[in-house]
């Protein structure tokens, strides 16, 4: 990924694909016509967490922004690591009608810092048989901020 290209996409409420820019699209591998109307979770790679994205989803359907460093998956299998900055759009009475995602290309530093992360999340959830994969992979990030004593923006600047 290229230093000043701006990966843009919306979606609606739902987390469906209603807008990509060029950059999105070349990136994802699909067609225009194959991302209109797919499931964000089209480009999703396997090695990310599902507490990452349910850390997501909770912040911004709560409202708020919120920030993510992301490895995204294209047609082909390939990956690439974004940086990304997701808002909820409003109406103009306050409801949440949508999100919009701009991303950017992380610095390797904070991929290498995050990627140990994200690798051992994925390993409580897959090990949380029978128990909340979701909580297990959100207890390794909270155990981390608890250690470093950071909040979860802090710990995202900080990398
Ligand atoms: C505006 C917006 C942008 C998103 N961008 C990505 C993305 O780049 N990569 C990704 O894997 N998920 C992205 N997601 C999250 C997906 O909707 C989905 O939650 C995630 O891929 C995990 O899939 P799952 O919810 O089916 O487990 C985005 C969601 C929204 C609302």
């Amino acid at each position: 990924m290229r230093e000043n290209d701006f990966i843009v996409s919306k979606t609606d409420t739902r987390g469906i694909i209603t807008y990509g820019n060029p950059i999105f699209i070349e990136f994802s591998g699909y067609t225009e016509q194959e991302l209109l109307g797919a499931p964000h979770n089209i480009i999703r790679h396997p090695d990310m967490p599902r507490a990452a994205f349910n850390l997501v989803w909770s912040t911004i359907q709560s409202g708020q922004e919120c920030f993510a460093y992301v490895k995204n998956m294209s047609k082909d299998g390939g990956f690439y690591w974004v940086f990304t900055h997701i808002t909820p759009d409003f109406s103009l009475d306050g409801k949440i009608i949508g999100y919009y995602s701009v991303r950017r290309c992380p610095k390797r530093s904070a991929i290498e810092k995050i990627e140990p992360v994200y690798r051992d999340m994925l390993a409580a959830e897959q090990a949380a048989v029978g128990k909340n994969p979701i909580e297990a992979g959100t207890k390794v990030l909270t155990d981390l901020l608890k250690s470093t004593g950071l909040g979860y923006e802090e710990l995202i600047f900080a990398l």
